[in-house]
């Protein structure tokens, strides 16, 4: 899967950096291109040659040494590369990252380019579980950055613990395994919405649910990973958007409806995780309502039902909705399964213990109108959404065959 990959491998100073010499052996023998990027300070464990020699390539130690006069060198190698991949990446070289300073040749290159950075830190136990290291690489997953998390063992430093560079092989394979599935949705447009809607009564008080877009939020970014190309019409949430996701901010029901409705025809897939209100107030008042003694009624109108909208309305997309039940989930999910005339459903029973809004985790039953069933147990959101991404790949790549 690495053949022909052009991949730029930056070497930062700490003493794995030896490791990155084998590394860069198994990515050659892979059938990949590399071309190998090395900070002032790896140059202090381990010399140019090396990676010259494995690489066969130029290696690259300091920006301002211009190989070739008619192009910008890091821009250039910047370019070029299809994926990125800093082994070992040190506190300081994440950290340089995580905030934007380009001070080397490795660091500005870093900031230039638009390919895939895959980081595999390296350190001491204790400078990996700093509150510094841990908001910057926070901070960069957040970004889309991807983390090859370190493994335990015997440290450099004579710790034992949580720091060491993963083995060249484990990299080489997971650099594998993201390519295959880089792939699996590529070409795809993807039309995802999420978070709750806002229905306003006057301009200072609305109707509204506890979800927080988490889920969506999940399936955009596993989407975009899987090759995708995603659009995301989110309600009113306090998340940023996954980055690569083209993302559509919305409040009321009817504004998601009309937003969604524009993009439906041009989508492949559709996937409804928003929890969108099934009623509004009658009545908007333009101006804030003053209270007045007794109690006070408001009449509620239904909303579009955007999902049955588009379940009546569909031709070749693939549409999945979800279902947020609290009893006799499954009965209710695959009523609405065919009611709405959708391609697959995900059930959550929202009144099990870790699951539903505002949750990391979720546990769900995936229905097809095939007749397929999956049971997904209690897992991050974002596993639960790749599962659920490769599911409607598989059955999209069986419609095309
Ligand atoms: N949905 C929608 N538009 C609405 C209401 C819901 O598109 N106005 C979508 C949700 O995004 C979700 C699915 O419909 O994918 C299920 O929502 P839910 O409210 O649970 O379904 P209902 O059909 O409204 O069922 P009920 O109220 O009977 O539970």
């Amino acid at each position: 899967m690495l053949r022909n990959k052009k991949i730029v491998l930056g070497v930062s100073g700490g003493i794995a950096a030896y490791k990155a010499a084998a590394l860069t052996s198994k990515l050659v023998q892979a059938g990949a291109e590399v071309k190998v990027i090395m900070t002032e300070n790896a140059l202090r464990f381990i010399g140019s040659t090396t990676f010259q020699a494995l690489s066969r390539q130029p290696v690259y130690t300091d920006t301002f040494h211009e190989q070739d006069a008619r192009y910008i060198q890091h821009i250039d190698v910047a370019d070029w590369a299809d994926l990125f991949l800093i082994a070992p990446a040190t506190a300081n070289s994440i950290g340089k990252l995580a905030n934007g300073i380009a001070d080397d040749m490795l660091s500005t290159t870093l900031l230039a380019t638009e390919a895939p950075v895959y980081i595999a830190p390296a350190m001491n136990v204790h400078m990996y579980s700093h509150p510094s290291v841990i908001e910057n690489m926070k901070k960069l997953d957040h970004w889309g950055f991807r983390f090859i998390e370190p493994g335990e063992g015997y440290l450099a430093c004579g710790y034992v613990g949580k720091g060491r560079l993963e083995a060249p092989e484990t990299i080489v394979s997971l650099l594998e395994k993201e390519t295959i599935k880089s792939q699996v949705l590529k070409g795809k447009k993807v039309l995802i919405t999420a978070g709750p809607t806002r229905e306003k009564i006057d301009p200072v008080r609305y109707f509204t649910n506890p979800s927080t877009g988490k889920m969506g939020y999940a399936l955009a970014r596993q989407a975009q990973r899987l090759g995708a190309e995603v659009t995301l019409v989110s309600g009113p949430v306090s998340l940023e958007a996954p980055s690569g996701v083209k993302k559509i901010a919305v409040e009321s029901a009817e504004e998601m409806y009309e937003r969604v409705a524009e993009r439906f025809e041009v989508s492949d897939i559709v996937i409804k995780s928003a929890a969108v209100a099934d009623y509004r107030p009658k009545q908007v008042f333009d101006q804030k309502m003053k209270k007045s003694p007794g109690d006070y009624s408001v009449e509620m109108e239904r909303t579009r039902d955007i999902l049955q909208h588009l379940g009546d309305n569909k031709s070749t997309q693939y549409l999945v909705g979800f279902a947020a039940e609290t009893n006799d989930a499954e009965e209710y999910g695959r009523d609405k399964l065919r009611r709405k005339n959708l391609d697959a459903i995900v059930i959550n029973n929202v009144s099990e213990a870790g699951s539903g809004f505002g949750h990391d985790t979720n546990q769900s039953i995936y229905l097809t109108k095939e007749g397929d069933r999956v049971e997904f147990p209690m897992m991050s959101k974002d596993d639960m959404a790749e599962k659920v991404l490769l599911e409607i790949a598989r059955a999209v790549a069986g419609d095309a065959e």
